[in-house]
């Protein structure tokens, strides 16, 4: 018996290779663990996981650092459409990132506590986006939407074409402001933060809907974009995928002479 207890000694340094293995192995199974604590303390994952209204609030509560990150992360409808022609639902993806954008540039003025041609210039911009945005929705993919998904999803549509009627109205009382005037501020960004909920809507419920019904989203995409381009004053076209000069430069060029 010694000599096998021995014998046991000898081959256990063979052995302390599985206690490391454990080690490993459990650290694995403990990382999900970690993964979830640290999520849980994540304002981004708890955006993420929140309800509709929670997520307003937590966009609110946003740090200016993830804003900038933003600004810089996606590119504009002008120049992915530069690249080659976008669907239906990548165009609106992308369009309702570049009005994020906006939005974020105007918080970070507005806690500079910017000249307020500045902010107005914004303001303007950001408006006319939506503006935009709405009305190519509303002509080319809500219509072809609505004939594509089932009548249960006709609700859907109302609630969306109601929610750009509220932000409408909002447009309007800024474009009747002047950025000085009390409140100024605060309407531009509970607008970004009805946006925002708006477009999570369309982006989780209603475009996943679309895509599942296998509407034609390439055709409506070059519909979008020229209606787009044509609207802001763009040279983007729809077909060929060109363009010449971003929104920025239109912008630019156009801040305040809306309409
Ligand atoms: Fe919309
Ligand atoms: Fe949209």
């Amino acid at each position: 018996m010694a000599t096998a207890k021995k014998a046991a000694a000898k081959k256990s340094p063979a052995k302390k290779t599985t206690p490391a293995k454990k080690t490993s192995a459990s650290a694995k199974k403990a990382a999900p663990a970690k993964k979830a604590d640290s999520t849980r303390n994540t304002g981004a994952t708890a955006v993420k996981k929140a309800a509709p209204a929670k997520k307003a609030l937590a966009a609110k509560k946003a740090p200016a650092k993830k804003a900038a990150a933003r600004k810089t992360a996606a590119k504009s409808v002008t120049e992915l459409l530069a690249r080659g022609p976008l669907d239906a639902v990548k165009l609106l993806t992308a369009d309702h990132r570049e009005v994020r954008q906006l939005f974020d540039q105007y918080e970070e003025l507005a806690d500079r506590e910017a000249e307020a041609t500045e902010r107005k210039q914004l303001a303007e911009r950001v408006c006319k986006m939506l503006e935009v945005h709405a009305q190519i929705e509303e002509e080319i993919f809500y219509p072809a939407a609505r004939e594509a998904l089932s009548d249960d999803d006709e609700d859907l549509l109302d609630e969306a074409k109601v929610e750009h009627d509220s932000a409408k109205d909002l447009i309007a009382q800024i474009r009747a402001m002047e950025p000085d005037q009390d409140l100024y501020d605060a309407k531009v960004k509970v607008l970004g933060e009805y946006v925002q909920h708006h477009v999570e809507e369309e982006e989780t419920e209603m475009f996943p809907k679309c895509r599942r019904r296998k509407m034609d989203l390439g055709e409506l995409g070059e519909r979008l974009a020229e209606r787009r381009g044509v609207l802001l004053g763009d040279a983007v076209t729809g077909g060929s995928g060109s363009s010449s000069g971003g929104v920025t430069a239109v912008f630019g060029a156009t801040a305040g002479q809306v309409e």
